[in-house]
């Protein structure tokens, strides 16, 4: 979009801490944008950035990230995928070491939980997954073989409720980031079937809230039980969503409606459960802030703008892509201009994506990055390990457009062979579904130029394409023919 339909964010001669923070941040941002020749200052310095991912991972984490005790897998995740978005591979001594804290975490129930002998639960489990991924491999003491998959299976399906949800954790509460990190997990290590996720398309559609994102969950709608032993009665839609519009949940219910379309009758069927596309449109492209320059995103509606909503808000865009919205699919906007309407023809003129790619880059630039290296939610906070990965994941998300290809999905269908048991060929269109996206040819764009690029990451996985593919075709007994 360009600035030609961008306003400035209203105000109004009521002021309130809502408005007053917004003001302030604005300002703030502003003084970081470089006075002249925007495009000398706009450099990733990404030496700095490897030097405070290689403090974490050597020296270990300073006494601060103490709280962050139960999410050990996440640091490790958040630490290793950050070095493969800046394009630095791990040497063997270090790739063992990461094996084996993560190995650590796994629960002898299944699962893996936050730490060693903490109790399993769906986030720290796909995050010590996804870690697996970049720094694993097959075979004895390589970590992927160890994976107890069965174990793993019968967690997740102790955790399934009657409407298609999932607790995060035995005792715990129903949400949509559980969601996404169940079917990561489950379409990783090949154990994803039509009897896991029986309902969960229909309950990850009903936390869209009347705004267009995702909340956390939605009201669980029970009749009164039969009896006091006959389970409670699951009332049928409507099931209003409980919360509010988010950016994480958004990606997270997005990401995850896009892993579950192989299980999904087809779109003409009416028990096909159905999402409102052009609200949440409308939300995604709302949350990108001004000024123009610095168009970071914010989580959700009257916040702030925060680095790693570049992640959560900027790469759901690319899902968007998975579903066939793109600009072509949209609407033309109209603005009202002198009294007339007037249909906006050059909102093209940078890209044909509906975010402004260049203003989120410009924002991770200036404003993302901490001088002495890491990245951050915003100026003048500190930097941290996740703001680190979620704001170089969104980096790279707007650098690149990694999109379902119809050719590459053809491909694989046709040359990669899978065993499909009963499925009917179940197995191979989870596949070909997940390792379909390429990057669009041409559509690079890369803000302060070639030494500024990162690697591409996947956008279902947040993980890069060659370690999504290698853990994929490792548990799904790929063999390529010659
Ligand atoms: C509000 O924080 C944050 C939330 C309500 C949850 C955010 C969820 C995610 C970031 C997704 C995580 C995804 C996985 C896979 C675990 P806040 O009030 O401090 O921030 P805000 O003002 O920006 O809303
Ligand atoms: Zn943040």
């Amino acid at each position: 979009m360009t600035s030609a339909v961008r306003r400035p964010v209203p105000t109004d001669s009521f002021p309130t801490s809502t408005s007053n923070t917004q003001a302030e941040t604005e300002k703030v941002l502003l003084e970081h944008l470089p006075a002249a020749d925007k495009n000398a200052a706009a450099t990733l310095h990404k030496n700095a950035h490897m030097q405070f991912l290689v403090r974490n991972m050597v020296q270990g984490f300073p006494a601060r990230y103490s709280s962050q005790d139960a999410s050990q897998p996440w640091l490790m995740y958040w630490t290793l995928h950050a070095f493969s978005i800046l394009q630095v591979g791990l040497d063997p001594g270090n790739k063992q070491r990461a094996i084996d804290t993560i190995m650590a975490w796994q629960h002898p129930d299944g699962g893996f939980g936050g730490g060693p002998k903490q109790a399993p639960h769906l986030l720290p489990t796909y995050a010590a997954v996804s870690a697996l991924a970049i720094a694993g491999r097959p075979g004895e003491g390589g970590g992927w073989d160890q994976i107890d998959r069965p174990k793993m299976y019968d967690f997740f399906m102790s955790l399934k409720q009657p409407d298609g949800s999932f607790l995060v954790a035995r005792h715990s509460e129903v949400d949509v980031r559980g969601i996404y990190c169940l079917l990561v997990t489950a379409t990783l290590l090949d154990i994803i079937t039509p009897e896991l996720v029986a309902g969960t398309a229909a309950f990850v559609a009903s936390c869209q809230t009347y705004e267009g994102g995702f909340s956390s969950a939605s009201q669980p709608y029970y009749g009164p039980p039969s009896s006091t032993t006959a389970p409670p009665t699951l009332l049928q839609s409507p099931r209003p969503a409980l919360g509010e519009a988010h950016g994480g949940y958004t990606f997270c219910a997005l990401a995850s409606w896009v892993m579950l379309q192989p299980f999904l009758p087809s779109p003409s069927s009416p028990s096909q459960p159905k999402i409102n596309r052009k609200s949440l449109v409308r939300w995604l492209v709302q949350m990108q802030g001004a000024p123009v320059e610095l168009g970071g995103f914010k989580g959700r509606t009257n916040k702030l703008v925060d680095g790693c909503y570049s992640w959560w808000v900027g790469g759901a865009f690319a899902l968007l892509e998975s579903l066939g919205i793109n600009s072509a699919s949209v609407a033309p906007i109209s603005v009202e201009k002198d009294g007339q309407t007037e249909t906006d023809t050059d909102w093209d003129d940078i890209d044909d994506s509906l975010m402004n790619r260049k203003a989120l880059q410009e924002y991770i630039l200036y404003a993302g990055q901490h001088p002495v290296g890491g990245l951050r939610d915003k100026p003048p906070k500190n930097a941290d390990a996740y703001h680190t990965l979620y704001c170089l994941a969104g980096l790279s998300s707007a650098q690149h457009k990694v999109v379902p290809s119809p050719t590459r999905q053809a491909e694989l269908l046709d040359c990669w062979t899978v065993d499909d048991g009963v499925d009917g060929g179940l197995r191979k269109r989870i596949l070909a579904h997940a390792l379909s996206y390429s990057e669009e040819e041409g559509t690079e764009t890369i803000v302060g130029g070639p030494p500024n690029r990162v690697n591409a990451t996947h956008p279902l996985f947040n993980l890069t394409i060659t370690h999504t593919e290698a853990i994929m075709a490792h548990f799904y007994g790929q063999v390529v023919p010659p």
